[in-house]
């Protein structure tokens, strides 16, 4: 006999202020490899169209379905009903603005980070797209694909101690990404460069070293070790400098 599963889903739309957030209860028979995205299309489609959550890819590659699943930031798509109790509560993502129910505005907030550090190879190289592909050691590559991995989801966001007390913390996936640049050698910044980016306490200063980012990245990402790097390259420059 399957289980019967109780989904305690929170509901706000803040375009309707009038009404109060609250929780929605929404029951559901599980079946054999029910995911958490399966089993809200099946509430929205059967139960209540009005549920609003996001995706695109439902296979852990476009970040949209990043949610707090029993307190805990994951993707819907990627969690299986079976590894969790038959009570669900799902709630969105902390930090990010919310759209409304379970869906939050990630995009407008790795847009903002990714401007205000550069996220982008900086060189002073003018651009011919008649040139070779510029080559690399094999192993460096590796190491940027490695890093490059990143689905922009949130959840390193949404389940970081800083980033929930301090609005301006730009947050792991931005220092994986300015890691990234410091080991690729077509970025022409130097370290100093980087240190007037993220060394302060909006950037690499700013983590408390909790390690959550890296336990719930779905990608699986070293998170914590490439902080680690920049903090340690970032520290160096600063003693450099006598700061
Ligand atoms: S739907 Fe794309 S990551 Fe879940």
């Amino acid at each position: 006999m399957s289980r019967e599963l109780t989904f305690h889903v929170f509901r706000y739309d803040p375009n309707v202020t009038e009404i109060e957030p609250r929780m929605q209860e929404y029951r559901l028979r599980e079946v054999d490899g029910l995911s958490l995205f399966i089993a809200l299309n099946l509430i929205r489609e059967e139960q209540d169209p009005t549920l609003k959550f996001d995706f695109v890819c439902r296979a852990a590659i476009c970040g949209s379905c990043g949610m707090l699943i029993n307190g805990r930031p994951g993707l819907a798509c990627k969690t299986l009903t079976s590894t969790l109790p038959s009570s669900i509560t799902l709630h969105p993502l902390p930090v990010f603005r919310m759209i409304g129910d379970l869906a939050v505005d990630t995009g407008s907030w790795f847009r903002r980070v990714a401007e205000q550090t550069g996220s982008w190879i900086h060189t002073d190289k003018p651009f011919n797209p008649h040139d070779p592909e510029e080559r690399m050691d094999n192993s460096t590559a590796l190491e940027i694909h490695e890093l490059e991995r990143c689905i922009e989801c949130g959840c390193c966001i949404a389940g970081c101690g800083t980033a929930n007390i301090r609005e301006d913390f730009v947050g792991a996936a931005a220092l994986l990404r300015i890691s990234r640049f410091m080991i690729d050698p077509r970025d022409d910044r130097g370290v100093e460069r980087f240190f007037e980016v993220v060394g302060t306490d909006e950037g690499i200063f700013g983590c408390m070293g909790l390690m959550a980012c890296e336990d719930l990245c779905p990608k699986e990402i070293p998170l914590q070790r490439q902080l680690a790097y920049v903090r340690r390259k970032l520290a160096m420059a600063a003693l450099g400098r006598k700061i």
